[in-house]
């Protein structure tokens, strides 16, 4: 192992919050990398920060109506504080909004510009002609021509799930202002990834086919047997860091162009708070590069960053890039765009306190080589019958048994048990499967570890022996506790907080990884133990109740034809709906209500009579404009007296969409008094 690693995890988009997926893809099992290459004493840099740029964050504030910068604000600053919540362990969080990586990422583009790395080429665009802008694929939208959805992008439909080009699109027309979109003609800079073709051939599928995973290397081959081709670097777009070229004004750097430089922007950021050098990190021949990604990252790790760190030539190379697959959420597809996903800020904000058996049930479930699938149901199993059930059981055993029989005093080991002889076997295997990326068997081995602990107790039967051979007992106990500390010392990459707890309940301190695999004993004589504390605790039905009630509102949600509409009121029965008496009127007269800017006072006749109703909506209406409208009443609301005005019932109103109100008027046929059920 080398001594210097760059460990990488994949920016987020700043467009929304994390979920479950995100975490298992690439989060959990980088910290858990990282955790331990720290505990082989390595100097190990982990980076990660917000993808501000990209059209995702765009649409994002279009949607809300508000600026992008807003945005991007706002969910850093949640992901970053979601992921302190869960323990993950960056040495830098950084953002790609921020002067010093515009600065950087133009730096670096000037510098394949000067060693005339890029090809410049005119091609057409679309163009919307009201906005005056470029449009992006997914600024566009038409008819899809596979299955007939309206509202399909150019990039993709999210109805039928295919992926589309603008032009198959029918009927295209501009997100923006609604106009058709124009071709016109606009100039690029392209990265030639065609010619970096036999480099990239050799580098990945002939040096690395052995050490980096199948789906990774499959994935390189299968874009190198398609064929590379040219891809623009820049974008004529608004949001993004400027093309820092005179002739390139108006158009910024292509996003997968300015994000991964992002890392080094990070490091530099790191390295400048913390006096020491970023170019080790980056330029060190010694270095380890590791990139923690999804699988859909794979052609911007494997192919983009590394011809343009080529291109640039003073970088090192990524010498793994562990990506996983992807996680499903009860046997469904995890979509931000359907909610139907585990936000990570709201697990921290449900179940306070189980950020470990989060990090547990996805490591277990770790889409290492396919999908996986993360179910409630399994997660309370996962924390039931595993984390209490076996770590915690056993660990709980040991220091109940030694409080009870030796007031907490580690009893002196006179004796070697021959099943425990290979205890050392544990840290290295579980080092070799963290080391070869295969975090799901590192688990299990540190599972194991604890059930080699519950078989040794249950068939040593120290509560039975204690009566005659308290001798043995000491024995037993004494080679148990070795088996807890190895558990507490082996679970620090995985169970940051319960082997901090079981640490300190064994009161010893963090050894590394070395010293466990040669450790004999963990414990010299007069040890005592710290007071003892929960570990887990049973996770009981309700919870998953809650959390599956909330998937299944989800759902609903989905159904709605109107996402906007509000939710269904409580049912009510035939009698209950019996009792309104809603009729037919006209609006004689109305006047504004003194002092009071949302009512008018008016004068309506019900055909059961004339009668005055306060009605607030003066914001949404003039006096004169509702004067001889057919409007729909309620006649039998109790009177209320409002600004000292009686209202003998009510008028009903809808609201548009942009909030102004419209009446719900029946047609003008319809006499006065008639019934309305
Ligand atoms: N924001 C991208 C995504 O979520 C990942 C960017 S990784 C980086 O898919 F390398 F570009 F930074
Ligand atoms: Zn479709």
């Amino acid at each position: 192992m080398s001594k210097t690693y760059t460990v990488t995890a994949a920016l987020p988009y700043a467009n929304g919050p994390i979920h479950i997926g995100h975490l298992a893809g690439v989060y959990i099992p980088a910290d858990i990398y990282v955790r331990y290459l720290r505990r082989n004493g390595k100097d190990v840099l982990f980076v990660c920060g917000s993808d501000e740029h990209g059209v995702p964050v765009t649409i994002r504030a279009k949607k809300e109506g508000v600026s992008v910068q807003e945005v991007v604000n706002r969910y850093h600053e949640l992901i970053k504080s979601t992921f302190e919540k869960l323990d993950i362990s960056f040495n830098i969080y950084d953002r790609t909004s921020s002067a010093h990586h515009h600065q950087n990422a133009q730096d670096f583009f000037l510098k394949l510009n000067k060693n005339n790395v890029f090809l410049e080429k005119q091609t057409e665009q679309f163009y919307d002609e009201e906005a005056g802008e470029f449009l992006a694929d997914r600024y566009i939208i038409g008819q899809c021509p596979n299955c007939g959805n309206e509202n399909a992008y150019g990039d993709q439909c999210e109805k039928c799930g295919s992926t589309l080009s603008p032009e198959e699109l029918i009927n295209p027309k501009s997100a923006l202002s609604g106009a058709k979109p124009q071709k016109r003609l606009t100039k690029n800079w392209y990265l030639p990834l065609n010619e970096y073709e036999s480099f990239l051939r050799e580098w990945v599928l002939e040096n690395h086919s052995n050490d980096w995973k199948a789906n990774v290397t499959g994935q390189v081959k299968s874009w190198l047997d398609d064929g590379l081709k040219p891809r623009a670097m820049t974008r004529d777009l608004d949001w993004g860091i400027p093309v820092p070229l005179d002739e390139g004004t108006g158009k910024v750097l292509y996003v997968w162009f300015d994000a991964p430089i992002g890392y080094i922007s990070a490091t530099q950021k790191w390295a400048e708070e913390h006096g020491k050098d970023w170019k080790k990190y980056w330029q060190g021949n010694e270095t380890e590069l590791i990139h923690f990604i999804g699988k859909d990252n794979i052609v911007f790790h494997c192919i983009i960053f590394p011809v343009m760190l080529k291109a640039h030539g003073e970088y090192i190379l990524p010498t793994n890039v562990p990506a996983n697959e992807f996680l499903n959420l009860e046997n469904d597809k995890i979509s931000t765009s359907r909610n139907w996903a585990v936000w990570a800020h709201e697990f921290v904000e449900d179940l306070p306190g189980k950020q470990d058996v989060l990090r547990y049930v996805l490591t277990a479930n770790l889409p290492e080589n396919k999908d996986n699938n993360f179910t409630w149901k399994d997660f309370q199993l996962k924390n039931n019958s595993e984390l209490v059930g076996i770590l915690g059981n056993f660990f709980n055993r040991v220091m109940v048994l030694i409080q009870k029989y030796f007031d907490g005093k580690v009893p002196t080991k006179t004796k070697n048990y021959p099943e425990l002889e290979n205890l050392h076997d544990f840290p290295e295997d579980i080092g070799r499967y963290l080391e070869n990326f295969e975090f799901r068997n590192a688990l299990k081995e540190l599972m194991n570890l604890a059930r080699l602990g519950n078989q040794f107790l249950q068939s040593q039967e120290p509560w039975k022996k204690i009566k005659t051979d308290e001798e043995e007992v000491k024995n037993i106990l004494a080679a148990s506790l070795e088996i807890a500390a190895m558990l507490a010392q082996c679970a620090g990459p995985f169970l940051p907080n319960a082997s901090e707890k079981m640490l300190q309940m064994l009161d010893l301190e963090v050894l590394s990884w070395q010293e466990l695999k040669e450790k004999r004993s963990f414990f010299s004589q007069a040890h005592s133990l710290g007071e003892a504390q929960l570990l887990f605790d049973k996770i009981e039905d309700d919870m998953v109740t809650a959390q599956l009630q909330k998937l299944e509102n989800t759902k609903k949600n989905n159904q709605m034809t109107n996402p906007n509409a509000e939710a269904e009121k409580e049912e009510i029965n035939f009698d209950d709906f019996q009792k309104v008496d809603l009729r037919v009127g006209t609006i004689l007269e109305a006047k504004a209500v003194e002092k009071a800017d949302r009512l008018l006072e008016l004068k309506v006749d019900t055909g059961l009579d004339v009668r005055t109703i306060v009605s607030g909506i003066a914001e949404s209406f003039s006096p004169q404009e509702v004067v001889g409208k057919k409007c729909t009443v309620l006649v039998n609301l109790a009177p209320r007296k409002i600004k000292g005005i009686t209202s003998q019932g009510m008028l009903l109103f809808t609201e548009n969409k942009d909030g102004k109100l419209v009446f719900v008027n029946p047609d003008n046929e319809v006499p006065n008094g008639a019934g309305i059920a």
